[in-house]
């Protein structure tokens, strides 16, 4: 069984699908956790609906959130093995980072490389892709490194948008395809048959 905490931002529709793909009691992924940069906010609501323990986080001392050093003791003690970015808004602090070597992943809502990096997240992603007039986007599923959406890249997936008429069209489309795409590599990691070589992220069957 692959343990793993799902950090999250928003409404959760990400988080969703991953605890709709792994319901079963004995399915062979746990979300054990969900961590959020809110002390509230959608993804919150859905995970405490299904009793998952949820964690405040912040970079800065502030009341009710936990430290990064704390956050990492929870985590321990829940032995997570992975950690999903499901529409986390904030950036992870390096020292995090390198505790999870190739164990952090994320999902970006446009075709990286481009249209990622800092400020590109949310809404902006989209309006950068419909003003671009580019034909096709899509999601990006990546490993997690010190530079924002830099990380080698997992999976992807194309969508048609050349009949889109806004960037919220595109929105709507690449979500849908988000909440197949995530749960697909999540299962593939669990399985063993995400395999790094060089440069290259390789997806067995
Ligand atoms: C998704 O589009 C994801 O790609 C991006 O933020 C959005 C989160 O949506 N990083 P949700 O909270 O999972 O509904």
């Amino acid at each position: 069984m692959l343990r793993i905490a799902v950090f999250v931002s928003g409404r959760g529709s990400n988080l969703r699908a991953i605890l709709e793909e792994f319901s079963e009691v004995n399915s062979t992924v746990q979300v054990l956790a969900v961590i959020s940069d809110k002390t509230d906010c959608g993804a919150f609501e859905i995970a405490r609906v299904k009793n998952i323990p949820t964690f405040s986080v912040s970079a800065k001392e502030k009341e009710d959130f936990l430290s990064y050093d704390l956050l990492e003791k929870e985590l321990q003690k829940l032995e997570i093995e992975l950690i999903v970015l499901a529409g986390f808004m904030k950036k992870i602090p390096d020292k995090f980072i390198d505790l999870y070597p190739n164990k952090i992943i994320n999902i970006h809502p446009a075709l990286l490389p481009s249209f990622g990096g800092k400020g590109m997240y949310g809404m902006n992603v989209h309006d950068a892709v419909f003003a671009s007039s580019a034909q096709i986007s899509g999601p990006t599923v990546h490993f997690v490194n010190k530079v924002y959406d830099a990380g080698l890249i997992i999976a992807q997936r194309c969508v048609d948008i050349s009949k889109s008429k806004s960037p919220e069209e595109i929105a709507e489309m690449v979500l849908k395809v988000e909440h197949q795409l995530l749960p697909f590599v999540i299962k593939k990691i669990s399985e063993e048959k995400v395999m790094i070589e060089g440069n290259r992220v390789l997806i067995e069957d």
